[in-house]
């Protein structure tokens, strides 16, 4: 088999963000100032890929932008964090895609997106060839849900086909995750309310979801899908039919942590997150296909990474502006640790 020359393929969604600092999140009806407003670049693809890269994991990008100034500086800003953007696609006529972000006092976000580029496929049965190439020289092919299903479907067939390990982020659109997705991806990383979603479970009548029910529900459906959980404030989990491993953030939010890290902005941490563990997992379990006899020892040590990588994101402002480096990931964990 041919050597990948990257580790992280990314087929996904680039935008512009617009934030809008509000002191609450507008109700039905009301006209609400902002305190402050600004533009910066995001999109969960173009976030996870950035995250990837100045993580330290050789990154290229497969997705679409419009042929305007925004598209001139994803392309700019990623390109300067180390990701290879040569299969990205220019539209002519398209707008790049947007996201207005309100963001209230306490970093919290409520999200609206607009798809432009990221939705303007003119087949989707057909996965353009710039995403073949870029998935054909990678190791990890990482998805999320802010482009159409159907080309990430294609894009995760067309992996599975190449021998490539997949990981589907649940992030983006709320809607089902076709069957046939699915069935061709190795991770998926939802936090639980989407992991509501992709369980088909109501989440008004539902608590917490627990582990039987994800062994019950999905894992026997999908024997050999692993579960990446994103549990926010309270760590992360990796489940497995026969596995289960928690690692909790209480090491980071301890008052002397806390004092340095001042929590701003959550906004791009769940991306932050699913790429810092597709970064760690490439490096401590570098053959596909083998059992390491290590591996739940490897997987805390993703987690834990992930888990850091998330928390030094959300002490700044914007969504990829905050993907941090890898120093200051070791910084922190050699606090933690
Ligand atoms: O996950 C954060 C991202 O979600 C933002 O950058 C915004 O573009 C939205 O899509």
């Amino acid at each position: 088999m041919a050597q990948n020359t990257y580790s992280i393929c990314v087929v996904g969604s680039g935008s512009f963000d617009l934030f809008l600092l509000v002191n609450h999140f507008p109700v039905e009806g009301e006209t609400l100032q902002a305190n402050d407003s600004f533009i910066k670049n995001g999109g969960k693809g173009a976030n996870q890929a950035v995250a990837a890269a100045k993580l330290g994991a050789k990154t290229i990008f497969a997705g679409q932008f419009g042929q305007d100034k925004y598209g001139d500086g994803l392309v700019e800003e990623m390109s300067q964090s180390g990701v290879d953007m040569s299969k990205v696609r220019r539209l002519a006529n398209v707008q790049t895609g947007q996201a207005i972000i309100t963001l209230n006092k306490k970093g919290e976000n409520s999200i609206i997106i607009v798809g432009g580029a990221n939705t303007h496929y003119d087949h989707l049965n057909v996965l353009p060839q710039e995403f073949k190439d870029a998935i054909q020289s990678s190791r990890i092919i990482l998805l999320q849900k802010e482009i159409p299903l159907e080309i990430s479907k294609l894009a995760a067939i067309y992996a599975k086909q190449h021998n490539k390990l997949v990981m589907l982020d649940c992030g983006g659109r709320d809607e089902d995750i076709p069957e046939e997705l699915l069935q061709n991806i190795d991770f998926i990383s939802p936090n639980q309310s989407e992991l509501k979603r992709v369980m088909n479970i109501n989440s008004s009548d539902h608590g917490e979801i627990t582990i039987d029910e994800i062994r019950q529900q999905l894992l026997s459906k999908y024997p050999n899908l692993t579960v990446v959980l994103k549990e926010g404030s309270k760590g992360s989990a990796v489940i497995t039919k026969t596995d289960y491993l928690h690692v909790d953030s209480a090491s980071l939010i301890k008052p002397d942590i806390l004092n340095t890290y001042k929590i701003v902005d959550t906004t791009g941490a769940g991306d932050c997150f699913t790429a810092a563990f597709c970064v760690e997992f490439d490096k401590l379990f570098p053959q596909n296909g083998v059992q390491y006899e290590d591996a739940l020892e490897k997987y805390k040590k993703c987690l834990l990474f992930a888990n850091c990588s998330a928390f030094v994101c959300i002490t700044v402002m914007g969504a990829m502006p905050s993907m941090p480096k890898l120093e200051s990931v070791q910084q922190l964990l050699s606090k933690v640790q």
